[in-house]
C-alpha cells in the first residue's frame, strides 16, 4: 500500500523548460497552472518529475538543437521511472508535428501552439489509451478567446493582446508556427487587466508579434487600446512589444505622449536591416528614411524616450555595403539597446530558398563588429543617466545580492538597497553608477 501511495503521489510532479520569447513564457506560466489546477504539482528539477513539458522554440537553429538534446538527457529518467512521460510543446511542436515523435522516439505527447489548453485532456488521453499523442490543430476563429492564466502574476506581468502574425517576413518561421493573426477584444482586456490590478500587479506588458496591428472586433486600434486601459483601469504602468515600424504611426505616438503617466516612455522598434534592397528581400513594409523618419517623430513627440531594436546580419544576399549601411544606422538611430542574431535559414521560409547565402564566418564577423559598434555607443548613450533621478518600480529583491531590484520608465533595470515594503512601489532612485544594460540607485 506505502509502494502504490508513493508511486501515486510521485506521478503528481512535472518540470517544464521553457525556451523562445515572452509568448512561450506566458504558455507556460499556463500550463503550470492548468496542471496545478487538475492536482500536479511543479517541481524545480526534471529527476524529480513524472512529466516533463519542453516548451520549444523555433526561431533560430539553435533553440531547435536545443530541444532535441534536452529530450536526449532524459533518457536515463526515462528507463528510471516507467511513469515518466514526455512532450514537447510550442513553436517546434508546430513545426514539426507528428515528426517529432519520430525524430525522437523517447517523447510521449506532441502539443502545438493553439493546443495549450488541451493539455490535461491530452494527460489523460496518455493514462488511459496509452499512446503516444498529437494535438496540433490551428484554431483559427476569430477573436481570440483567452483569459490570462498565472499563479503569481507579482508586480509586473505579461497579456497577450493577439496572437499569430500575418506579415510573413522572408526570413522568418512564427507565421508558420503561430498561425493567422487574431486578437483579443477590447473590453475582455479591460477586465483581464483590471482583475490582475486586485491582485496586486501595478505594470502590464501586452504582448503581440505586431501589437500594432492589434484590431478589437469593437473596431478599437492598438492606440484606443492602449487609451482604455490608461482610462478604465487600476493599472499604473503600461508597456508593449513588439512593434512592427510598418504599423507604428503618428496616433500611437500622441497617446503615449497624452497618457505618459501610464504608458511608459521605451519603445522595442525592430529594423532588422539598414539597407533597403536586404529589407525588401525581408518584405518589411517600410524603407531605411522611413524607419528613421518614425524614429525621430517618436524621439521628438515623447522626449526622453527611449529605442532599442532587433538586427539581423547576414541575410541571403547582404553584401559588404549593405551590412555598412546597418552599421550606419547606429549613428542615425539612438538604441540604447540591441538584440543583434546572425540570419538562420528556417523551414517553410522564403529566404530559406534565396540564392547567396551568406557564408558562416562572414555572419560571425559581421555580428562581432556590429555588437562591437554598438557598444561603444551605448556607453555614451548611457552615461545621461549617472546622476539623474528615475521612477523605479520595485519588482523584488534579487536573492543572489539580496538588493532590491525594479525598472524606470525607460526600462532601465535598477538595484537598490531598499526594504521588503518597497516592493510594488514606485520610488525614485538617484543613480551612483551604471553598466549598459543595468543601474544602481540611492534612494533619496
Ligand atoms: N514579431 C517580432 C519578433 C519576432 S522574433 C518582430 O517582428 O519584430 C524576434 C527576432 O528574432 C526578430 O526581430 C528577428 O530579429 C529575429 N529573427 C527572426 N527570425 C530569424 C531568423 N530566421 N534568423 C535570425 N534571426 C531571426
Ligand atoms: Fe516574424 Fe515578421 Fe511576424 Fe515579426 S512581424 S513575427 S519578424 S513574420
Ligand atoms: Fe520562438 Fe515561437 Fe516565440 S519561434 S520566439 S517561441 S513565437
Amino acid at each position: 500500500m506505502e509502494e502504490k501511495n508513493s508511486i501515486l503521489s510521485k506521478r503528481k510532479n512535472f518540470f517544464i523548460s521553457t525556451y523562445g520569447c515572452q509568448m512561450n513564457v506566458n504558455d507556460s506560466e499556463r500550463m503550470s497552472c492548468l496542471l496545478e489546477m487538475t492536482g500536479w504539482v511543479k517541481v524545480p528539477q526534471p529527476e524529480m518529475s513524472d512529466l516533463i513539458l519542453i516548451n520549444s522554440c523555433s526561431i533560430r537553429e539553435k533553440p531547435v538543437h536545443k530541444v532535441h538534446s534536452e529530450v536526449g538527457r532524459y533518457k536515463y529518467l526515462k528507463n528510471k521511472n516507467p511513469y515518466l512521460k514526455i512532450g514537447v510543446s510550442g513553436c517546434v511542436a508546430q513545426q514539426e508535428r507528428s515528426r517529432l515523435l519520430k525524430q525522437l522516439p523517447l517523447l510521449d505527447f506532441v502539443l502545438g501552439t493553439d493546443a495549450i489548453d488541451e493539455l490535461p485532456e491530452v494527460l489523460s488521453r496518455l493514462e488511459n489509451e496509452d499512446r503516444e499523442v498529437v494535438s496540433v490543430q490551428q484554431k483559427t476563429q476569430d477573436p481570440y478567446h483567452i483569459k490570462t492564466l498565472i499563479g503569481d502574476p507579482g508586480v509586473s506581468t505579461f497579456v497577450n493582446i493577439s496572437k499569430g502574425c500575418d506579415n510573413f517576413c522572408t526570413f522568418c518561421v512564427v507565421p508558420f508556427t503561430r498561425g493567422r493573426e487574431r486578437s483579443r477584444p477590447l473590453v475582455h482586456l479591460i477586465e483581464d487587466i483590471q482583475s490582475l490590478t486586485k491582485r496586486g500587479v501595478k505594470e502590464v506588458t501586452l504582448l503581440g508579434q505586431n501589437v500594432n496591428s492589434y484590431q478589437s472586433p469593437c473596431g478599437a486600434n492598438f492606440s484606443r487600446l492602449l487609451e482604455n486601459l490608461a482610462l478604465h483601469t487600476d493599472i499604473q504602468r503600461i508597456r508593449y512589444t513588439t512593434s512592427h515600424p510598418k504599423d507604428f504611426n503618428e496616433e500611437l505616438v500622441d497617446t503615449m505622449q497624452k497618457y505618459r503617466n501610464k504608458i511608459m516612455d521605451f519603445i522595442h522598434l525592430p529594423v532588422q536591416s539598414g539597407n533597403d534592397k536586404v529589407l525588401k528581400d525581408m518584405n518589411r513594409g517600410y524603407t531605411r528614411e522611413e524607419y528613421i523618419e518614425k524614429a525621430y517623430m517618436i524621439l521628438e513627440k515623447v522626449p526622453g524616450s527611449v529605442l532599442s531594436t532587433d538586427i539581423i546580419v547576414g541575410f541571403p544576399g547582404e553584401t559588404e555595403e549593405a551590412f555598412e549601411d546597418t552599421l550606419s544606422l547606429l549613428d542615425k538611430v539612438p538604441y540604447e539597446m540591441i538584440f543583434s542574431f546572425k540570419y538562420s535559414s528556417r523551414p517553410f521560409t522564403k529566404a530559406k530558398s534565396f540564392k547567396n547565402q551568406v557564408l558562416e564566418e562572414v555572419k560571425s564577423n559581421r555580428l562581432k563588429r556590429l555588437q562591437k559598434k554598438h557598444k561603444k555607443l551605448a556607453f555614451s548613450l548611457v552615461e545621461k543617466y549617472k546622476g539623474a533621478v528615475l521612477k523605479v518600480l520595485v519588482e523584488k529583491q534579487d536573492c543572489k545580492t539580496k538588493l532590491f531590484v525594479g525598472r524606470s520608465t525607460q526600462n532601465k533595470l535598477v538595484y537598490f538597497e531598499g526594504i521588503k515594503e518597497d516592493i510594488g512601489q514606485i520610488v525614485p532612485l538617484k543613480i551612483s553608477h551604471l553598466n549598459i544594460s543595468t543601474c544602481y540607485g540611492k534612494k533619496i
